[in-house]
């Protein structure tokens, strides 16, 4: 059971809110801060009201997390929001406006950041196991150093180090930045959702419906946009679906997998930076195509497990994410000047997000293919095999970009589709009739997710 410290000068208050929470938590309360226990660390969760000190509880939000890592809810009157915004600005993960029915809300919201924090030990575990693999891209920013800056109209101001100030004017290419505080473990990265993880060991034990329902029923995004997907004009064939269980039989685990891989990727593909939003929606669209591209061509030519290959096409260009998320997150805390969104970003991203999105592949611990996929998914040639999946993915990359569904940086034309096509055997009339039918999946279905 998960143990809260309620912090509250009100005794009627403290009491009430330890009733409210004893059936689902271990309440430990208190009212003032001398009473503060030493330890932090043995609490999931910090509840702090404002009433808590005469500096609206600001100060003992400062000590907590002086002392632990752990988070904290705070509530507010409404007329402070002025110090709800200092909170947050201190990291208070979240807080409540003491309106009238604020006790009916603070069983989610205490659930939700439990969640959200598990989610962030697993991002922190994530980083770590990144700065491990980072051998590969120090290789790259030491031939980076030699050949010169690579966005020379890009200055990046290092971050102040140990209270000094920061050395003004002083140069490093965007990719130093990225891979130096990649180094350091300083920039979060984007996390595999578990329920992919999840959804596949299931499905390799053969599961029933019943079973498989069961695990996606407990999430209720997931649940709602696949009975969505099953009731979409591409998928639907008599009266409509509103029973999970019906939605799992009629699409079958493979695609069930599939979908559930897209609808959990969905909520990945977020950045902060306002400017880089629209690259990130072309992106995502990119990401979707390829998918849906590749479980065609896979399915067409026989050329690897259409399922796996879904998964895949989905996965190939997570790099430019990953590459974005980290650029956003540096100018956010003042490591970089504003990157734009132009040609000369796209072009970093096209040169380094293969072997940064293997990396985080690797990370995420998925098969060895996917990161293959991710690393030559662009040019075959350094590839030390030419395996079904990849070169199934190699083309959707292609055909997508022709067909509008993405930057199409390179600029990739027919007959360079063709010349992929033909590697796995497939002639013209075949990739005319994967794009009649990838547009229909894109317009009928994939706009769901
Ligand atoms: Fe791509």
């Amino acid at each position: 059971m998960k143990t809260i410290l309620v912090a509250n000068a009100s005794k009627a208050e403290r009491q009430f809110i330890a009733r409210l929470l004893k059936s689902e938590y271990s309440v430990e309360a208190i009212g003032s801060a001398e009473e503060g226990p030493p330890e932090f660390g043995r609490y999931d969760l910090v509840l702090i009201d404002s009433n808590f000190t005469p500096q609206s509880g600001l100060d003992f939000l400062m000590d907590v997390y002086a002392k632990h890592a752990v988070p904290v809810l705070m509530l507010f009157k409404p007329e402070e929001s002025v110090a709800a915004v200092e909170a947050l600005r201190l990291g208070m993960f979240n807080y409540l406006v003491k309106t009238a029915k604020v006790y009916d809300i603070l069983h989610l919201a205490i659930q939700d950041a439990l969640k959200k924090c598990g989610q962030l030990a697993a991002l922190k575990d994530a980083n770590s196991a990144l700065k491990e693999r980072i051998d590969s891209l120090e290789t790259t920013l030491s031939l980076v150093r030699r050949s010169g800056s690579l966005l020379p109209s890009k200055s990046v101001t290092p971050a102040p180090q140990n209270g000094a100030p920061a050395v003004k004017g002083q140069r490093h290419t965007l990719l130093t930045a990225i891979v130096e505080h990649l180094n350091k473990g300083e920039v979060n990265l984007p996390v595999y959702p578990k329920i992919n993880h999840d959804l596949r060991k299931l499905i390799k034990g053969q599961p029933s419906v019943a079973q498989v329902a069961s695990l996606l029923g407990e999430d209720v995004t997931i649940s709602a946009k696949l009975i969505g997907v099953v009731n979409s004009p591409y998928y639907r064939t008599g009266s409509p679906i509103s029973d999970l269980d019906q939605a799992i039989s009629r699409l079958g685990f493979g695609m069930v997998m599939n979908y559930v891989e897209m609808i959990s990727n969905r909520a990945i593909y977020t950045i902060r930076k306002p400017q880089f939003q629209p690259m990130l929606g072309k992106l995502w669209e990119h990401a979707k195509a390829c998918a849906h591209a590749s479980r065609m061509i896979a399915t067409r030519s026989g050329a690897g497990n259409p399922d796996e290959v879904f998964s895949m096409g989905l996965l190939h260009d997570i790099g430019k994410l990953f590459l974005l998320q980290v650029i956003s997150e540096l100018e956010t805390s003042g490591a970089c000047e504003e990157v734009k969104a132009d040609g000369d970003l796209t072009g970093f991203l096209g040169m380094y997000h293969e072997r940064f999105g293997e990396k985080l592949l690797h990370v995420w611990k998925l098969p060895a293919a996917f990161c293959e996929i991710a690393l030559h998914h662009g040019a075959l040639d350094n590839a030390p095999r030419r395996s079904g999946e990849l070169l199934a993915v190699h083309l959707a990359n292609r055909l997508v970009n022709t067909l509008g569904y993405g930057e199409n940086a390179s600029g990739k034309t027919r007959a360079d589709v063709m010349d992929a096509a033909r590697l796995l055997d497939l002639d013209e009339a075949t990739i005319d009739a994967i794009g009649v039918n990838l547009k229909e999946q894109m317009e009928g279905v994939a706009v769901l997710v």
